[in-house]
């Protein structure tokens, strides 16, 4: 299933919001800055689909500013297909290992902390290989059959 994390706030005092957004056991980082409305990975030249799939990796993604729209594969879980909104300081969002997943920003673009958990086999190479809907028959029937199940990760 999806997985969501909450973090805690410290305070709030007049125009200041504090929050210990650590993840235990996180060993990597990465802050992946859209600045317009970009999909990631973007779609290929026929406008199919692509996905990230992490074998050694579990991302744990927090928006910082701005708003995305991750959709989410896992044939693992009960219901595979997922449309997940994360918007600015909102709840973690958990990518469990294996999940196919994309994102598009909104118009004005987001700014993503992911606090991953990287096996050690994983590398930045074998984690972010590019996967085209159209060459996995089971991924591309999931994701113009079904329709999405659909998660506002918000606190506002
Ligand atoms: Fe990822």
């Amino acid at each position: 299933m999806i997985e969501i994390k909450i973090y805690k706030k410290f305070r709030d005092t007049k125009d200041v919001r504090f929050f210990d957004i650590s993840i235990a056991d996180s060993n990597f980082r990465d802050l992946v800055i859209h600045s317009g409305p970009a999909t990631s990975p973007p779609n290929d030249d026929k406008n199919n689909w692509q996905f990230y799939m992490h074998q050694n990796q579990e991302d744990n993604l927090l928006a910082i500013s701005g708003g995305r729209t991750f959709f989410l594969v896992n044939f693992g879980w009960e219901y595979p297909f997922y449309k997940v909104r994360l918007e600015s300081c909102g709840l973690i969002l958990k990518i469990p290992r294996g999940t196919y997943h994309r994102s598009i920003s909104d118009k004005n673009g987001s700014i993503v902390l992911n606090q991953a958990v990287r096996d050690r086999e994983g590398t930045v190479e074998s984690e972010f290989q590019v996967i085209n809907s159209l060459e996995n028959k089971e991924l591309f029937d999931c994701i113009n059959i079904l329709e999405p199940k659909t998660k506002l990760l918000s606190i506002k």
